[in-house]
């Protein structure tokens, strides 16, 4: 009988936020102020209002500060390792969280071209604000890998409230 043996691999884990509309409430109006501070990034490979350029980053800060770091990244994670549907040689204990920014498509257009992230396992979106079907799409992973590159999840059936966790590796687009 053919099969698949799974091992680590491309994988997207989605997570419901339990309490999206009470956090969305006060992540929207600072973004929404925050945005301000920031030029529009408009190039082939871009189009938002990115805080990840921020020189500091007062976006994490205002996280941390009001406990949504564990809602919406921890909480998930945790609940990812636990699931993961493969066999685990040793417990994982520690994770250590690099980088936290937004990225604001606030006027038609809005793009952010194919891309990976570095330096990181796995990688997360929390859909904070969308009135649209989300249109981030995930591609095979593998930077020199053509081949799985040619398969690609469409998320499209996501709507605001929901955490995507990935593997870093794992090439991702999103448009608007
Ligand atoms: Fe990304």
């Amino acid at each position: 009988m053919d099969k698949f043996v799974l091992f680590p691999g491309p994988f997207l884990y989605i997570s419901e936020v339990n309490n999206h509309s009470e956090i969305k409430k006060s992540i929207v109006p600072f973004i929404r102020n925050h945005a301000k501070t920031l030029g529009e990034i408009d190039d082939p490979a871009e189009k938002a209002f990115s805080s990840y350029y921020a020189k500091n980053n007062t976006f994490f800060e205002f996280l941390h500060i009001n406990g949504f770091l564990d809602h919406i990244i921890w909480n998930p994670l945790d609940s990812m390792m636990e699931q993961m549907p493969y066999e685990k040689n040793h417990v994982i204990t520690k994770s250590n969280l690099k980088q936290v920014w937004y990225q604001y498509y606030k006027t038609a257009g809005g793009h952010h071209r194919e891309h990976t992230h570095g330096g990181a396992t796995f990688s997360g979106i929390y859909i904070l604000h969308s009135t649209e079907p989300n249109k981030t799409i995930f591609f095979g992973n593998g930077p020199a890998n053509q081949t799985y590159q040619k398969f690609r999840h469409d998320t499209h059936y996501l709507s605001e409230g929901h955490v995507i966790i990935f593997p870093s590796e794992l090439y991702h687009k999103g448009f608007t």
